[in-house]
């Protein structure tokens, strides 16, 4: 039960989430600097721009800006083969369409992947993860408006320039299908009443699409070496009895997850969804022109999250679970948040996926969001998130050695603690470290290794062999 030698073994952030500096080096403000802290029953708000007296968990982060040096050493201390992490649209083009990108953004990433490199760390850079420009929203009405998809391009193709001697593995967009659940975060839409809703996600999913596949093929420009993937949401999918009808309504919501795999991978949309889309009556602006470039930019790999799986009922309202649709299965365990725990249907994923693309797959995101506490002895012992990596980690071998596979690497979230995306709280933490912050931002934001900072230690020495919560107790620390 083997994974490649060159497997890449990694740790996954985002820029937003844990950079913070919201506002220095020139930054410009992006969607995510408007939206508020929140909890499992209170949801995040977009605010109109920064509001005096609310508090935005993003503008902090982690202070990762300023702290990236003693964090990337405990990476490579951990032994990650690669680091995923994101650019900051807005470090680099501030509003998103000026002409010239801002110098010190630049640098900043420079600094940020010259140390990952001097570890041997391969960056995996998104290059757009649940943030655009605040100006672009404001002066464009971002994806909504075709103008996105130039504005998108010049700023992967600066990417791709400054950094294509350090950087061989890019992401487009992340979560590209999640415009469908919760459009605003991805797209920096908001819709109103008087919205088509299925047209506007749709619309916005395509111009996006389109503006992935000319990063695509400007990228391949630039570098001919550059692998440049999609990334999804991989929403494994039950249904929830064996009704036929059941079976149906599973279908149809895949169907609608496959359009953006489908079209990324094979380059072009699938009959199905091109009937739907008539069905519908959706009135959509897709050109000759996009047609050409959809198929030209096909991606060399998928990258996908895998968190939790969901039922679906014909009949049955969906009440939603994890970060996708769904309901919840009485088969499986849950999260605190509700999200549920699935490790088998990571390998359903795989299989898939792989089955149906033939191209190589790599988990950019799995992990367990969960309350971690520092013990008396100062120590994080996260026994829980060791278990839910390893049962991951075993279905992953299955995948790629019963059933033949082809994974290139895995980049569980999150290799430091960060702010949580749906709910803004940083106590809903991922990390293999421990930061010191509350959910009102404060505290010393000293970073300490936890139990499983040892354990996946030992995992990746073991190229995944040794995943025994004992293994990496017998080695010495
Ligand atoms: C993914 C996102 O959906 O899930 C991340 O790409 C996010 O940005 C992660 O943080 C976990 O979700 P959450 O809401 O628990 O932070």
């Amino acid at each position: 039960m083997k994974f490649k030698d060159n497997f890449l073994w990694g740790g996954a952030v985002a820029a937003n989430q844990c950079e913070g500096a919201y506002n220095v080096g020139g930054k410009g403000l992006s969607t995510v600097d408007c939206m508020t802290g929140g909890s499992l029953n209170k949801k995040r708000v977009y605010t109109d721009g920064v509001i005096e007296g609310e508090y935005y968990p993003n503008h902090h982060g982690v202070d990762f800006y300023h702290r990236y040096k003693e964090d990337i050493a405990l990476f490579a201390q951990m032994g990650l083969k690669c680091f995923r992490t994101s650019i900051a649209w807005t470090r680099i083009f501030p509003q998103g369409d000026e002409e010239t990108p801002n110098e010190e953004g630049l640098r900043f990433y420079d600094d940020v992947f010259d140390e990952c490199l001097k570890y041997g760390i391969e960056p995996v850079v998104t290059l757009s993860h649940y943030e655009t420009p605040y100006g672009l929203v404001k002066k464009y009405g971002s994806w909504r408006n075709r103008k996105m998809i130039d504005l998108f391009e010049k700023f992967a193709v600066t990417a791709f320039e400054r950094y294509k001697d350090k950087v061989k593995y890019w992401i487009t967009f992340n979560e590209i299908n999640s415009v469908l659940i919760f459009p605003q975060v991805p797209t920096g839409i908001r819709l109103t009443d008087k919205d088509n809703k299925d047209e506007v996600c749709y619309q916005a999913a395509h111009y996006q699409m389109v503006a992935s596949a000319k990063a695509v093929i400007a990228g391949h420009k630039v570098n001919p070496e550059f692998k440049i993937g999609m990334m999804m949401i991989y929403p494994v999918t039950y249904a929830l009895t064996c009704k036929p009808e059941d079976q149906i309504a599973v279908m149809e919501a895949m169907d609608k997850q496959y359009l953006f795999s489908d079209v990324q991978v094979r380059g072009f949309y699938s009959n199905k969804m091109k009937n739907f889309f008539q069905r519908d009556h959706l009135n959509l602006d897709i050109t000759r022109e996009d047609e050409e470039i959809l198929k030209q930019g096909k991606v060399d790999y998928i990258g996908f999250s895998y968190y939790d799986s969901h039922t679906i009922s014909a009949t049955e309202k969906n009440n939603g679970s994890g970060n996708f649709f769904g309901g919840q299965n009485p088969y499986l365990k849950e999260t605190e948040w509700g999200w549920t725990i699935d490790p088998i249907g990571l390998r359903i994923a795989l299989n898939q996926l792989y089955d149906r693309y033939q191209v190589p797959l790599f988990i950019v995101e799995n992990g367990l969001g969960a309350v971690d506490k520092v013990d008396r002895d100062g120590k994080i012992y996260d026994y829980y998130r060791i278990d839910y990596l390893k049962q991951h980690i075993e279905q992953m071998k299955l995948a790629v050695n019963i059933d033949g596979v082809d994974l290139m690497g895995y980049t569980p979230w999150s290799c430091i603690d960060l702010v949580s995306m749906s709910t803004g709280e940083i106590k809903k933490r991922y990390g293999f470290i421990y930061v010191d912050c509350d959910v009102n931002g404060n505290g010393s934001l000293n970073r300490v290794c936890k139990e499983s900072f040892y354990w996946y230690k030992n995992v990746i020495a073991t190229n995944g062999e040794l995943l025994d919560f004992d293994d990496y107790k017998k080695k010495e620390r």
